[in-house]
C-alpha cells in the first residue's frame, strides 16, 4: 500500500487511520524508516503506543481530529490509508493535496449495517472510481490483499516481493508485530474479549 499502490517518496507527509492496529501500526513503521511524517489516528488511550512508533497521534474520536490534521498539515498531505470508510472517507479524500493519493483498505464503519453486506463495498467502489475522474491530480485507490482473481499469478508474484521484503524486516527486528497478549486456545473466549474491548493497542494472539 505505502510504496507500491501509494509510492509515497521520502519527506512527504501521510495520515494513518487506526495507527495503532495490526495494519496500522506495520504501516506507520514502514513510513518512519522511509523518512515519511506520519500523522497517526487512534483512541487518545493508544497515543503513547502511535508516539514510540514515530508517528503524531490524533484521537479519531474528537470531532475536530480533521481540523487538527489540517493544522498538522496544511498544504495537504500526500498520501491517507483509510480502513474505516463510511461517511469519513470523503475527510479523507480532502486532506489530499494535489496529487495527493487516497488508499482504501477496508470499510469498518458500514461492518454493521443490516442488509446486503456487499452493499457498502460496491458504494465505496463507485466514490473512489468517480474521484479518479475528478481534475484534482488526487488519485483513489482501494488495496485488497486477497484480490488478484484476474491475473492470480501476477498478484502472488507481487504480493511475494512485498511480504518477503516486510517479513525480512521483522525478522531483522526492523519492524516490531504490536503484540498485546497471548491466550492459550481453550481462553479463546477471553482472548476474543480483550480483542474487542478496544482496551490494548496490538493484536491479541491465541497459542493453539
Ligand atoms: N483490504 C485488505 O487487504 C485488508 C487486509 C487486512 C485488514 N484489512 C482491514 O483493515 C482493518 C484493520 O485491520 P487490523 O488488523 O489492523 O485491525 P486492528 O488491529 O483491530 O486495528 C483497527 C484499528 O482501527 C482503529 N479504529 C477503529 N475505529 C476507527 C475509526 N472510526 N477511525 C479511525 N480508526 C479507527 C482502532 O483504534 P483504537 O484501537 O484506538 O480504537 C485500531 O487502531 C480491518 O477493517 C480489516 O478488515 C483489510
Amino acid at each position: 500500500m505505502l510504496h507500491r499502490t501509494a509510492k509515497v517518496p521520502g519527506g512527504a507527509t501521510i495520515v494513518v487511520l487506526g495507527a495503532n492496529g495490526g495494519v496500522g501500526s506495520t504501516l506507520v513503521q514502514l513510513a518512519r524508516r522511509a523518512g515519511i511524517t506520519v500523522i497517526g489516528t487512534a483512541s487518545a488511550r493508544h497515543h503513547d503506543t502511535v508516539r514510540e512508533l514515530g508517528a503524531i497521534p490524533v484521537d479519531y474520536r474528537d470531532p475536530a481530529a480533521y481540523r487538527r490534521i489540517r493544522e498538522l498539515a496544511p498544504h495537504g498531505v500526500d498520501a491517507v490509508f483509510d480502513h474505516v470508510g463510511g461517511a469519513g472517507l470523503t475527510d479523507s479524500w480532502r486532506l489530499l493535496r494535489r496529487g495527493g493519493v487516497l488508499v482504501s483498505y477496508g470499510t469498518a464503519a458500514t461492518k454493521d449495517e443490516s442488509g446486503n453486506s456487499q452493499l457498502p463495498v460496491l458504494k465505496l467502489f463507485a466514490r473512489l472510481a468517480l474521484w479518479n475522474f475528478l481534475p484534482n491530480g488526487k488519485s483513489a485507490h482501494f488495496y485488497n490483499f486477497w484480490a488478484g482473481k484476474r491475473r492470480p499469478d501476477a498478484f502472488r508474484t507481487r504480493l511475494r516481493e512485498d511480504l518477503t521484503q516486510v517479513l525480512a524486516l521483522l525478522a531483522d527486528g526492523a519492524l516490531t508485530a504490536q503484540v498485546a497478549a497471548q491466550f492459550p486456545l481453550d481462553e479463546a473466549a477471553a482472548a476474543l474479549a480483550l480483542a474487542e474491548s478496544h482496551t490494548v493497542a496490538g493484536k491479541v494472539v491465541i497459542v493453539p
